[in-house]
């Protein structure tokens, strides 16, 4: 595998001077108060701030600090669970329906910028799902037939791959899907926000939702409150709903390398295969100098990989055989997406609760469920009816033979994890931990998560996520702690990093 340059997305999508409200006199009490400033949360505060709604939006870091700003960003309405499966899982309509929604989606990205005057390199592109394989050309066409009734009147079925390497294989190409740049495309959702009376409070983030029923109160880590009639959780996984939804998606790292490429080599679209997991391409070009390939793939559960590294050195060889134009690696990094058992996001009312919301289990089309989300959850504050409401419904279950079997298959692997408590450790002392490593030691009964700092500094946490127990385990390509059951992560030295945990690990108690 080559050297690489950098090892974050932040090289790649980084921008500066984040709009934040922290010098106006924050709202009182608010209408909605949004917890989360990705795509999610900041397309719902833009589309409710639009409508006169007092806004507030409480950020733990910065925007584009979760996963917004760890994408690729196609904007695509081909759902990569593909047509055929959604039809199994919701019928005719609800594929339909699902489709609709993201098409919506692209478009209502398109608009806001023309709106608001977002310069974020929207453009409209065909998207590809190709095989080379041909035991996979029969599903291909079953799935342009599902597409077709699914309301893609424009396809196309191509007797070739779209790829100069390769003349055996087939592809369909669904026009009008897009790609831009995500950040700045927060960026200017930002100022949006702003314009129309909207507050985004960064460093703030939220520990506590107080009260049955509106108005809810609101506290964050840093000491201040807030009220709101309603809320809405856009953090990616909700933190409040610590057992039900969890039951119903899984986390999951995907990878990512960018690859220099020679402008032209390779027409600007987006690519994706048919394999399980699969791969996705498409082109940036950060400046007139420089065109990069951005290719994801090789995804695993989260925790679950014992050579996370070999993921990227995989995605490298996938690349370089279906893609010979590319140069060498110039960056690469690996982000979070979760998998609902059934395909589609999770948004709406929270169970059980009446005016709080959730939007989580994006999948790899969290830019357009986010988007979905923001005029979803707009209407249900104002009390409108949705026509994608009862397909995103938090509260769904499972009910088709496909989506049983996965709600069972995530669920057995999840209880499967908490056998760790009696596996034997990594190694046996802290003194054999390697300087710049973490490894699980065993103390009596206790499973330590030890990790060794450069400067030779032991840190004993305990191995034991504060989110429903299971042991965490080292991830030595991104020098986190991750949890296996739910998709908790947290940093070498045990800050939390994704939840659902909301705490960090515990110290060590060395009795
Ligand atoms: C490598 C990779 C490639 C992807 N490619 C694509 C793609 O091509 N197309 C696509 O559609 N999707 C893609 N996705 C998925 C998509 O990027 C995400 O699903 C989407 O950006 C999630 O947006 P979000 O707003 O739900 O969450 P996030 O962007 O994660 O935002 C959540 C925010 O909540 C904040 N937060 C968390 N807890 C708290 C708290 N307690 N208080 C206050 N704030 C809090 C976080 O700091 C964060 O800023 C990809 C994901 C990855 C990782
Ligand atoms: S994330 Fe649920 S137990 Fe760790």
């Amino acid at each position: 595998m080559s050297k690489v340059a950098s090892h974050s997305p932040a090289s790649l999508w980084k921008i500066e001077d984040w709009p934040n409200s922290a010098d106006q006199v924050p709202h009182k009490s608010n209408d909605v108060c949004i917890i989360g400033a990705g795509i999610a949360g900041l397309t719902s505060a833009y589309l409710m701030a639009m409508e006169g709604l007092r806004v507030t939006v409480l950020e733990a870091s910065m925007p584009g600090d979760g996963e917004t700003g760890n994408t690729s960003a196609h904007l695509s309405s081909a759902l990569d669970d593909r047509f055929t499966e959604l039809e199994e899982l919701f019928g005719k309509e609800g594929s339909f329906l699902a489709a609709e929604s993201h098409r919506w989606a692209i478009d209502i990205i398109e608009s806001i910028c023309l709106r608001e005057g977002i310069d974020c390199d929207f453009e409209r592109v065909d998207g590809f799902l190709f095989t080379t394989d041909p035991a996979e050309e029969e599903e291909l066409r079953r799935e342009f037939e599902a597409a077709r009734r699914a309301g893609f009147t424009d396809l196309e079925f191509l007797h070739a791959p779209p790829l100069r390497s390769r003349r055996q294989g087939s592809a369909i190409r669904f026009p009008n899907q897009g790609h831009f740049h995500p950040l700045k495309y927060l960026k200017g959702l930002s100022k949006a926000v702003q314009k129309y009376g909207g507050h985004i409070l960064l460093n703030h983030e939220v520990i506590d939702i107080h009260g049955h029923e509106a108005p809810y109160t609101l506290t964050t880590r840093q000491g201040s409150t807030f009220t709101a009639s309603h809320v809405v959780i856009a953090t990616n996984t909700p933190f409040n709903n610590r057992f039900v939804m969890h039951t119903k998606q899984a986390a999951y790292r995907t990878y990512i390398v960018t690859m220099a490429i020679e402008s032209g080599a390779v027409n600007k679209a987006l690519y994706w295969d048919m394999k399980d997991p699969y791969h996705y391409v498409r082109l940036y070009q950060p400046n007139e100098h420089q065109t990069l390939l951005i290719v994801g793939g090789e995804d695993h559960k989260t925790g679950q990989s014992e050579d996370p590294d070999s993921s990227f050195a995989r995605l490298e060889t996938w690349a370089r055989a279906n893609f010979p134009e590319a140069g060498e690696v110039v960056t690469r990094w690996s982000g979070q997406v979760i998998e609902p058992v059934d395909s589609l996001a999770f948004i709406g009312r929270n169970p059980g609760d009446d005016q709080i919301y959730i939007a989580t289990g994006d999948s790899g089309h969290g830019l357009t469920h986010g988007t979905i989300a923001g005029m979803l959850l707009n209407d249900l504050v104002h009390k409108r009816s949705n026509p994608w409401e009862k397909l995103y419904d938090p509260a769904r279950k499972a009910t088709s033979f496909a989506s049983l079997k996965e709600y069972f298959t995530e669920n057995i692997n999840v209880a499967l994890q908490y056998r760790d408590y009696f596996s034997p450790a990594d190694l046996s002392r802290p003194s054999e931990v390697p300087i710049g490593e973490g490894a699980i030691v065993r103390y009596g009964l206790q499973k330590l998560a030890v990790y060794r700092d450069h400067d030779n500094e032991l840190h004993m946490l305990s191995a034991v996520c504060p989110h429903l127990g299971g042991i965490v385990r080292w991830n030595k390509v991104e020098k986190t702690w991750d949890c296996p059951c739910h998709g908790s992560r947290f940093s070498c030295k045990g800050e939390v990093i994704n939840g659902p945990a909301m705490t960090n690990l515990n110290k060590a108690e060395l009795r």
